[in-house]
């Protein structure tokens, strides 16, 4: 459980089904279209795959109500092909429910999931992918330091254009060292 001002980060409980299709129902960008629920069955069974990973799945909760109005969810990775290197790359993905935005809740919880994996996981490299033309998600890992790495051309198609053929988006690259987030603290 990692706590701030206004937020509780926590693993996911059956119980958050609801809230997690309000925000799940209509995925604002192409690279959650595949995360879309549709209905409260489906939820309940996202709701319990996302509790089956309380490491790597967090709900991002108001402290005041309980309601959960995103999620933050990072899976640790080796940079190194060796067996046994340490897991110790994150690419966290965030998304909160629209009615939250621009309220600073994706900064707070993403500062407290960024200090928790630096501070106490012992991650040493955090990266974030983001499209091009999403603009709140790069303010967002400006906000939090990160270095604008590259852009990939035509990188990666999530949807297909109206006669069938691939979406190719272009993809930003956005990245931050422990040393780096421990300089600028
Ligand atoms: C990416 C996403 C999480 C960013 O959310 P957000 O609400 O724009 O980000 P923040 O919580 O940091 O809020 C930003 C704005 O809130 C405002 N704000 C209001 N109250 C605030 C407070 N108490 N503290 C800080 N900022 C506050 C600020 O104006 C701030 O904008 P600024 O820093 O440019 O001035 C959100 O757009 C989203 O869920 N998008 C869909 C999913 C997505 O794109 N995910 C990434 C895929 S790559």
């Amino acid at each position: 459980m990692i706590e701030t001002n206004r937020l509780l980060l926590r693993p996911f409980v059956t119980q958050d089904a609801a809230d997690l299709l309000e925000y799940r129902r209509e995925p604002l960008v192409n690279c959650f279209a595949c995360m879309k629920l549709n209905t409260l069955e489906e939820a309940r069974a996202e709701a319990e795959k996302l509790a089956a990973q309380p490491e790597s799945c967090l709900a991002i909760v108001l402290k005041d109500s309980g309601k959960v109005i995103g999620e933050i969810e990072g899976h640790a990775e080796s940079a190194s092909p060796e067996d046994h290197a340490p897991a110790d790359t994150v690419s966290p993905c965030w998304m909160l429910n629209r009615a939250y935005h621009g309220k600073g809740y994706a900064y707070e919880a993403a500062r407290a999931y960024f200090e928790h994996l630096f501070g106490e996981k012992g991650i040493r490299r955090i990266y974030a992918y983001t499209e091009d033309y999403n603009l709140p998600c790069q303010r967002l890992c400006e906000k939090l330091g990160m270095r604008r790495e590259g852009l990939f051309v035509e990188f990666v198609s999530f949807v297909n254009n109206p006669d069938g053929t691939p979406l190719y988006e272009n993809t930003f690259q956005y990245a931050i060292l422990k040393k780096e987030w421990d300089t600028q603290k």
